[in-house]
């Protein structure tokens, strides 16, 4: 099965308050559990992080919802394409707030990474290098964990 990601960082609709980012977190996580994508979602100082990962039918549809809804603007897409393996596995969708400057220096970091891997060697590109070490995708302190 083919494994797409995608990471972006959004401007949240000004007035978007703490309900609505739960009821989005919500439902988010209900669709991607049916559709087999996990990932994680950084929010602070009204601005968005995320990256998603899963088929690439999955990512494509969650893709679309993501880029229709009107709750953010200014979607800046930082990666998009395939990946060797799930680095999120256990989290249809964590959450985390951050500050502003942890948004902007996700936003700065390099996320494309050499294709085609070799294989089995994957290394993972800066910018989820940078990701990793301040979320940890096996812990249940910043989602719902999936059956693992
Ligand atoms: C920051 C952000 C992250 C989102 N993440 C997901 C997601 O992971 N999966 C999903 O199915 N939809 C996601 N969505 C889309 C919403 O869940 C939902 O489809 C959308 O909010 C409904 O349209 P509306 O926001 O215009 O009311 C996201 C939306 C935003 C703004």
């Amino acid at each position: 099965m083919d494994l797409f990601c995608v990471a972006y960082t959004s401007t949240a609709r000004p007035g978007l308050n703490a309900e609505d980012v739960d009821q989005l977190l919500a439902s988010a996580r209900s669709t991607n559990s049916l559709l087999g994508v996990t990932g994680v979602l950084l929010y602070g100082a009204g601005r968005f992080f995320q990256y998603f990962e899963g088929p690439k039918e999955g990512v494509d549809e969650v893709y679309a919802r993501i880029l229709r809804s009107q709750r953010h603007t200014d979607v800046v897409e930082l990666e998009f394409q395939p990946i060797p393996r799930r680095r999120f596995n256990r989290w249809f969708m964590g959450f985390r707030e951050a500050p502003a400057s942890v948004l902007q220096g996700l936003a700065q970091q390099q996320w494309a990474r050499e294709l085609p891997w070799i294989e089995g060697d994957h290394p993972d590109s800066p910018g989820m290098r940078h990701l990793l070490g301040l979320v940890s995708p096996n812990s249940s302190e910043h989602g719902v964990l999936a059956p693992a």
